[in-house]
């Protein structure tokens, strides 16, 4: 290799880890497993602190001894006599085993019990279930019998359990901040703690980024979630409404898109309690429950902000451009069925 290639080569390493290291479109490190916002994530940072302290110890004492070896036994310039030759020496090869295994079991042990503790439930904490699909997270509340899509709403400071699986092929369910991966496997359940800081009484609800942590097909990219944590009383009233069907849509164009959302076949995957329910049972259904679409902060697997005022059009107006291989296809439809739609979709609080 040539000097200037080898120069290169370096350089396109250097890029590679820096890059890496990067927080370029993680906004305010939303994907900061090490900037926890939970009890569990918290216990996980520190016990990855633990652990990287300890590979700083090895590699420093490593780096030590080979440094002094280089220098201390480098060949040295008329000095041509053979060095000492040495085979075998029980003593350090005992010495050189037993303290890796020991540093092993030190950060397997609080490893291993941690895998464990956040994958099992207290009989007492609160259930949702969760089913992945491709490319969107689903949420069944039994307790209270609520479906909703993307957004895990949740009290702060209470310990939640998700009962997951998936309806397709495997995802990965990761919070970062606040708790570590675990699988959605189709015909399988797999449990997972979460639990967020408390918020104060009468605090805002505070969101953490959920993202699909396994390849999934086209669009694993796309799929997204968040955590909304709020406080009790807020909760409770979140319930309360998403147990209502759906609001009376409010004025003439929210009516037409209530009539366009029949027409144009959504019901056939969508079901808005009180519009479109004729099948009555989500589970068979191959979309999200939108019958409180308009309460939440984000759809298309969490990538699109509902605040935003052009999103909801670009997603009508041709869904697999957005999230390649979606099934919801492109309807062909015109700009005046997308102004009505989205007027209804609006609506649905
Ligand atoms: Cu689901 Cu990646």
């Amino acid at each position: 290799m040539s000097k200037n290639r080898a120069k290169l080569a370096l350089l396109a390493l250097l890029a590679l880890v820096v890059s890496s290291c990067s927080t370029i479109g993680v906004q305010d490190g939303v994907l900061d497993s090490l900037s926890p916002a939970g009890p569990i994530a918290e216990d996980l940072a520190n016990l990855y602190w633990l652990v990287f302290g300890i590979a700083v110890v090895v590699f420093v004492v490593v780096h030590i001894g080979l440094i002094y070896a280089i220098i201390r036994f480098r060949e040295r310039k008329g000095d041509e006599t053979e060095p000492k030759q040495v085979e075998g020496n029980p003593v350090l090869e005992v010495v050189w085993t037993v303290i890796p295994v020991v540093i092993l079991a030190a950060v397997a042990v609080p490893t291993v019990e941690r895998v464990f503790r956040y994958t099992e439930c207290a009989p007492d904490s609160m259930r949702v279930e969760v089913i992945g699909h491709q490319w969107w997270f689903e949420y069944y509340y039994p307790d209270y019998d609520i479906w909703t899509a993307n957004e895990l709403n949740i009290p702060a400071g209470e310990e939640v359990c998700l009962e997951m699986t998936s309806d397709d092929v495997l995802h990965n369910y990761w919070a970062p901040k606040l708790n570590g991966k675990r699988y959605l496997i189709p015909g399988e359940e797999t449990l997972l703690l979460m639990e967020t800081n408390p918020i104060a009484e009468g605090g805002a609800p505070e969101e953490y980024y959920v993202h699909c942590a396994e390849f999934c097909g086209l669009s694993h990219a796309r799929m997204r979630g968040r955590v909304v944590a709020m406080t009790q009383p807020d909760f409770d009233a979140w319930v309360a409404n998403q147990q209502l069907p759906a609001a009376e849509p409010q004025g003439e164009l929210a009516e037409e898109g209530l009539e366009l959302f029949g027409s144009q076949g959504c019901a056939a995957c969508h079901l808005i309690r009180g519009d479109y329910d004729e099948s009555g049972d989500n589970t068979v259904l191959i979309g999200p429950d939108l019958t409180h679409f308009a309460s939440r902060g984000s759809f298309a697997g969490s990538t699109l902000e509902y605040e935003d005022p052009d999103a909801l059009k670009l997603w009508l107006a041709d869904p697999p451009t957005w999230k390649p291989g979606s099934f919801m296809p492109n309807l062909g439809l015109t700009e005046s069925d997308i102004e009505a739609l989205e007027a209804y979709l609006r609506s649905l609080e």
